[in-house]
């Protein structure tokens, strides 16, 4: 196995995982905190040499980071996720350049204006600041608009106070009734669900989502969704002037939500050059705990039949999320890495007499994450064109009783099985495991494939 420790480009920000001041613009539209940052995408744009109007693909496209920089790069991009709100945030910031400003800013007015009326008619006041662990403005009408039972059962509990949520839901119908093009009413709807997650919830991300000790009792709901709206104008703006976009607009575009295991026949016919992506690793989160709000909020979320169904399409990372009848596992061909890895995560829960359901999944975990990588591989080699280049950004993990799972390395062995050339793992940068302080790899496994 090549394994390249040293950094790939001269990239002075190699490692560094947040975004820069530079890419802020549109980027920053809504994000995940598992987002890899734009200049890692360009270190590999350059290193694989990227021609415009060449196919860049990212499979775990989350939200479309690679996409917006394959395009400013003038590349057609392709994302594919299984999430609703990564494909929204993804489609919304490839599309920067087709955005009519003026109808955006005359969209916002207009929903704002409407929501503003019906708060007040409510009497709900859209203070100037955040009020924190206050008692109720007033006492909680029926008449305030609220999330069914089943829906406030899918939220971590205390994720949003009622007031605000009120507004939310309230700017939400205003969006809905909107007489607006698709696109417009999703820059709205993006807006909204950042929003929600950074102006109105009493959420924080650390990097795992969790519920603040403070709670915002209220917030300036309306105001804070202006702020996030005039920011993308300015940033559309921006990237019109010139600056980092500008040859995004002779590119095409296609962001389906669709599962990347399966994604040869919704492809069918496309020829692509480079594959920049990031996905899930076997490290016990669930992914869709940290979007649960813009999940509910948005409407992609009902019940737990909804929560199930989407769960079900989610590469199995975690032990909340292997469900009987999962068979990714048979992609691995016997791979007997991967079965003594599963063999010895099962030996130590049995050493260590731990019997709970979720430990007792941990080594199904690594069997199926890993099978659903090599299905994902297998399914992506008829669309390659010659001498595809591919990065996969993975990261190590000692989630299953401090057993150290080194992701790269395993990948790298399923590609190689499938005929994949391996270039080499670059190391990205590393943390500490929380419960051992062990140092972790994150890695870029990067391949080459030649039909
Ligand atoms: C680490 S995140 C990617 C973040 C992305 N690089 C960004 O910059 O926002 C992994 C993504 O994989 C998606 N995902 C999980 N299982 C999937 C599947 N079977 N097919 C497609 N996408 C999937 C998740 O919804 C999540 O958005």
């Amino acid at each position: 196995m090549k394994t390249a420790t040293a950094e790939p480009t001269a990239d002075p920000h190699w490692g560094d995982n947040r975004v820069l001041a530079e890419d802020a613009p549109v980027h920053d539209w809504y994000r995940f905190v598992l987002a890899f940052p734009p200049h890692l995408v360009r270190s590999y744009l350059e290193r694989f040499d990227a021609q415009p109007g060449q196919t860049l693909l990212d499979p775990f496209c989350g939200t479309g980071t690679s996409l917006v920089a394959g395009k400013a790069h003038g590349m057609n991009a392709i994302g594919l996720d299984v999430n609703p709100i990564a494909c929204l945030a993804a489609r919304v910031k490839t599309s920067c350049h087709e955005i009519n400003t003026k109808v955006l800013r005359k969209a916002l007015k207009s929903i704002v204006g409407k929501a503003d009326k019906q708060c007040r008619k409510l009497g709900l006041v859209d203070s100037d600041l955040p009020l924190f662990n206050q008692a109720e403005q007033a006492p909680l009408s029926d008449d305030l608009p609220h999330l069914t039972d089943e829906e406030n059962r899918l939220l971590l509990k205390d994720s949003i106070s009622p007031f605000p949520l009120a507004k939310l839901l309230i700017l939400r119908a205003a969006i809905r009734k909107l007489d607006a093009s698709p696109l417009i009413r999703d820059c709205l709807l993006l807006a909204l669900a950042k929003t929600a997650v950074a102006d109105a919830s009493n959420l924080g991300f650390g990097p795992e989502v969790y519920v603040l000790k403070q709670k915002k009792t209220d917030a300036p709901v309306l105001s804070a969704l202006e702020n996030n709206v005039h920011q993308m104008l300015k940033d559309i703006e921006l990237v019109r002037g010139g600056a980092g976009l500008s040859p995004a607009m002779e590119s095409q575009t296609t962001i389906i939500q669709a599962d990347a295991r399966q994604m040869s026949e919704k492809l069918k016919g496309r020829q692509i050059h480079a594959v920049i992506t990031s996905p899930p690793y076997p490290n016990e989160k669930d992914y869709t705990r940290a979007v649960r709000l813009e999940l509910v909020l948005l409407g992609h979320l009902q019940d737990r039949k909804d929560l199930r169904a989407l769960k079900e399409d989610f590469l199995r990372s975690n032990s909340r999320g292997i469900y009987v009848g999962d068979k990714d596992d048979k992609y691995l061909n016997g791979n007997t890495r991967v079965e003594s890895l599963a063999q010895e995560i099962e030996a130590r829960r049995l050493e260590l007499g731990k019997t709970s359901g979720f430990e007792k999944m941990y080594h199904k975990v690594v069997r199926q994450f890993f099978g659903g990588m090599a299905w994902h591989l297998k399914s992506l080699k008829p669309l390659l064109a010659p001498g595809a280049h591919l990065a996969y950004v993975v990261g190590d993990q000692a989630s299953f009783f401090l057993i150290h799972i080194h992701t790269a390395e395993i990948l790298a062995e399923i590609a190689a099985d499938q005929g994949y050339e391996v270039v080499g793992i670059d190391l990205w940068r590393e943390r500490r495991a929380t419960a051992s302080g062990a140092s972790l790899r994150e890695d870029v496994l990067v391949l080459k494939y030649q039909t």
